[in-house]
């Protein structure tokens, strides 16, 4: 007889039916639930250490609010793009650069795990941003997907939620909760960046919300992801 002493790992696509459906429901309401976190996103766009006529990559971009913070770092003669794979949100995103009217702004309605042969023969990124993506972070495919898209040493900044300390541990449930909210494999919150933070060299990470978030930095090194 097998005891499980952990629940088996969900498959990709049943993490991805899981997110899909949550999305559905939290597009409408989603920019009004970021105000908290709104400096967490400009920390983390800061890290990125973006240049004028610079590309950049929007992981999971959802209704798009990083991306005028992008456009305006990369100006005119830059490009920003955002993907995701919830129609839902993305049609906020479409809607936010249909009002600006850039024209160096463009969406990918996609999963992370099939990115790399939307993106094909497209020039690789010199930055990309991961806020808030933790169902991407946690699979290796999606990672793979992603991490494709960009040239080596392009700027990568993360940012997310994670478990308080040990200490604080009993707080440590509604952090599941809360991220369970918002993600299809809503565990492995102890250190949500392990698969990534390998791959990236010049790694900076502070922590942020008394504990209970992150925002880490680095450079795409050179090497293949296994
Ligand atoms: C918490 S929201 C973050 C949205 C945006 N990055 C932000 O900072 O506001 C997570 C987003 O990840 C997207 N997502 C989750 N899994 C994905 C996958 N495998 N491929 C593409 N998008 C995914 C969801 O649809 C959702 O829009």
């Amino acid at each position: 007889m097998t005891t499980h002493l952990h629940a088996p790992p969900i498959s990709d696509e049943a993490t991805r039916r899981r997110s899909l459906a949550k999305y559905r429901r939290r597009a409408a309401a989603y920019d009004s639930t970021c105000g908290p976190t709104w400096s967490i996103r400009q920390r983390s766009i800061d890290r990125l250490q973006l240049q004028p006529g610079q590309s950049v990559l929007d992981v999971a971009c959802g209704t798009g609010l990083s991306l005028p913070l992008l456009r305006q770092r990369v100006g005119d003669d830059g490009q920003v793009c955002g993907f995701d794979h919830s129609a839902e949100m993305l049609a906020h995103a479409r809607a936010r650069i249909a009002t600006a009217d850039w024209g160096n702004v463009r969406l990918l309605h996609t999963p992370a795990q099939a990115l790399a042969s939307v993106w094909a023969s497209t020039r690789p990124v010199d930055a990309l941003l991961f806020h808030y993506t933790h169902d991407i972070l946690r699979s290796a495919d999606a990672l793979r997907g992603v991490l494709a898209c960009a040239r080596p040493g392009a700027r990568v900044a993360i940012a997310g939620i994670k478990y308080f300390p040990r200490w604080l541990g009993p707080l440590n449930a509604w952090v599941y909760l809360k991220n369970h909210a918002y993600n299809g494999a809503p565990g492995e919150l102890r250190s949500p960046w392990d698969r990534i933070a390998p791959l990236l060299a010049d790694w900076s990470f502070e922590t942020t919300q008394w504990g209970m978030g992150y925002i880490a930095s680095g450079t795409l090194s050179e090497a293949p992801m296994p």
